[in-house]
This record gives C-alpha cells, sequence and structure tokens, in this order.
C-alpha cells in the first residue's frame, strides 16, 4: 500500500468543507484548521485530525490546501501572526484554491519561494453541490513538477484539472470566468424579473431557456432559487462581489474600460447594501425588482416607445 502524503486543509467553510472531506475520504492523512473551530467538527469524525492553529497544520503537513475568503484572508493566513509560512519546511507545497486575484497569488508566491515553499495557485469552478460530489473544476496556475506533485490531492476534489501556465494563471483565469458567471445571473435575474412583469410565469420561462439554443445549466440551477424565494448561500453574494471588483482591478491594471461589468457590479453593490450579502448570489434579484419599481430616470416605462437612433452612415 501506498503511503500518502500528509496534507493539511485550512478554511472549512461552505466549499472548504466538503472539498477537505473527500480529501479525507481519498485516505490523505489529513490535518484541518478552521478560524470558527465548530466547522471542523465533521471532519474530525472523517478520521481528519483537528489542529489547534494554522500554524500547527503547515508544521506537519507536506502539502496544505487553503480555501479562504479572499486576498487579504490568505495573506493573513500565511504571512500574519502564527502564520502558516513561519511553520512550514522548504520543498513543502501551498495550493491555494480561493479565488483571489492574480497579482496576490504572483506576490504570495514569491515570497514563499523565499522560504524553499511552492505555490500551486488553483482557484475553483462550480459550486457546493460539486465541491460535495468532488467534481469540480480546477484552473491551475503552477510549475509542471509542482502540479504533478499535488495532482493526488487535486484528483480527489475535482473532475477536471486545466493547466493554465505559471503561478497567476489559475487565477487570471478564475476571474475571466466568474466575470462570465456573474454576467449571466444578473441577467438572469433581468430577464426573469421582466418576464414576471410581463406576466410569464418564471417556472414556464426557465422550461424555454432550459430548452433552446442558448441553453446552460446556470439557467435552471439558479433560476429555480428564484422561483422557490431560496436564497440560503451557495454561492454568497459578497464572494460574487469582490470577484467583480477582482475583475474591475484587473482589467484597470490592463487598460480595459469593460462597461458591461461595471454595470453588472452595480446590481450586486445594491443588492449587498439592501442586506443580501451572505444570501445566495441569486439574491441579486433583489436589486434588480428595485430598480424596476424606482422612478426611470431614462423616461423608460414602458408606456412609450424608445427613440430609434438611426446608426447608418448616411443618417
Ligand atoms: N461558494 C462557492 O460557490 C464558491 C465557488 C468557487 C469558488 N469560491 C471561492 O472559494 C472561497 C471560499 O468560498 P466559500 O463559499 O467556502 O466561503 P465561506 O463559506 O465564506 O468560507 C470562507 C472561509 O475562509 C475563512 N477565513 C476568512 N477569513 C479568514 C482569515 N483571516 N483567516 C483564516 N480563515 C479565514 C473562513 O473562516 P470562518 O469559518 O471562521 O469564517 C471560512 O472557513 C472564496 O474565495 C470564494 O470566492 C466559492
Amino acid at each position: 500500500m501506498t503511503i500518502k502524503t500528509s496534507t493539511g486543509f485550512i478554511g472549512l467553510g461552505l466549499m472548504g468543507g466538503p472539498m477537505a472531506a473527500n480529501v479525507a475520504l481519498a485516505g490523505f492523512p489529513l490535518t484541518v484548521w478552521n478560524r470558527t473551530p465548530a466547522k471542523a467538527e465533521r471532519l474530525r469524525g472523517l478520521g481528519a485530525r483537528v489542529a489547534r492553529s494554522a500554524a500547527e497544520v503547515g508544521s506537519v503537513s507536506e502539502v496544505l490546501i487553503s480555501m479562504v475568503s479572499d486576498d487579504d484572508a490568505l495573506e493573513d493566513l500565511i504571512f500574519g501572526a502564527g502564520g502558516v509560512a513561519e511553520a512550514m519546511r522548504p520543498g513543502n507545497v501551498i495550493i491555494d484554491m480561493s479565488t483571489t486575484s492574480p497579482s496576490c497569488m504572483t506576490q504570495v508566491a514569491a515570497r514563499l519561494a523565499d522560504k524553499g515553499i511552492h505555490l500551486v495557485d488553483s482557484p475553483v469552478f462550480g459550486s457546493t453541490e460539486p465541491a460535495l460530489s468532488g467534481d469540480l473544476w480546477a484552473v491551475v496556475g503552477a510549475s509542471p513538477e509542482d502540479l504533478a506533485r499535488v495532482r493526488p490531492q487535486l484528483d480527489a476534489m475535482c473532475a477536471t484539472v486545466f493547466e493554465m501556465g505559471p503561478v497567476g494563471a489559475g487565477s487570471a483565469m478564475k476571474v475571466a470566468g466568474n466575470l462570465v458567471v456573474t454576467g449571466m445571473i444578473a441577467l438572469l435575474a433581468e430577464s426573469l424579473t421582466l418576464g414576471r412583469s410581463g406576466g410569464l410565469d418564471p417556472s414556464a420561462m426557465l422550461e424555454v431557456l432550459d430548452a433552446i439554443d442558448f441553453t446552460s445549466p446556470l439557467w435552471k440551477g439558479k433560476g429555480s432559487l428564484v422561483v422557490a424565494e431560496d436564497y440560503a448561500p451557495r454561492f454568497p453574494l459578497r464572494h460574487a462581489l469582490k470577484d467583480l471588483r477582482l475583475a474591475l482591478a484587473v482589467s484597470v491594471a490592463a487598460g480595459l474600460d469593460l462597461r458591461a461589468v461595471a454595470g453588472v457590479e452595480q446590481d450586486f453593490v445594491a443588492a449587498a447594501r439592501a442586506g443580501h450579502q451572505d444570501e445566495d448570489v441569486m439574491a441579486v434579484v433583489h436589486a434588480v425588482r428595485a430598480t424596476a419599481q424606482a422612478d426611470d430616470p431614462l423616461g423608460r416605462d414602458g408606456t412609450t416607445c424608445a427613440p430609434v437612433v438611426n446608426l447608418t452612415k448616411d443618417a
């Protein structure tokens, strides 16, 4: 029997909890820690050792997986007081699976390299259900050697592993991909709200969206939450807003003006300000409904035709 690599897991939230469970079920000797200790208890039942601190996980893990909220949380966890970088040994590897900025990944990798610790930048697509079934899609930025070393852990959590390039490329893909996802969610919210204003049944709308040639599993997956008015968090809205801001920051740094994403961000800001930040991302529909009820500054109240703008050359 092959002895599996000692593995640590930090960040046992909505995603990290089930992901760590799959690492334990795959037979890795697992040590876990979470800032809020109660979330670690389920892992104990699966044979994981629950550490008293993040540093303790670092000191016993050859491979350490992190799944925390954002750039600040990750930097705090690795380099803050009692952080894991001080406790890990040269040659050890951190797989960060959180959604963070590409620049955070390259900076963290450079600081870790000074200590001889390797970083694999591996955010994931897929929400709580694929996290539970071990069917996530990882987008990896790492050297081929580092990726080969952590492939067994990734395979325990993911259905597919995409190699995107060096550290930073995984996060660049994740940020660009989540721009599509959040845009689709905002448009779905608008489409269902528009349909409802015209007397359409949202369930019937989802049947149509699910059948026609631009279908996506997202229409029914997220649309059915609107039908049921069920906004329990799977992908918390505050993380979607964070991801939109990552996309905006990357676009500004690249000198790009992404106007659609700026509009989508406003919907998410409004939903967060209205108190929906800890609910599922689909709760953005509340912000869309609120704008539908507000006075329309452009006078598009549905009773008059919009002015026709002639775009032909000789107009
Ligand atoms: N949910 C999804 O569908 C989904 C899908 C793909 C990617 N993601 C990304 O995956 C990451 C985690 O998402 P999630 O949905 O699992 O979020 P979550 O439930 O909010 O979990 C966040 C985790 O980070 C920990 N954390 C936050 N700040 C910390 C700090 N300063 N030090 C140590 N630990 C800290 C939290 O600890 P506490 O328990 O103490 O708060 C918790 O374990 C995010 O980057 C998110 O954007 C989420």
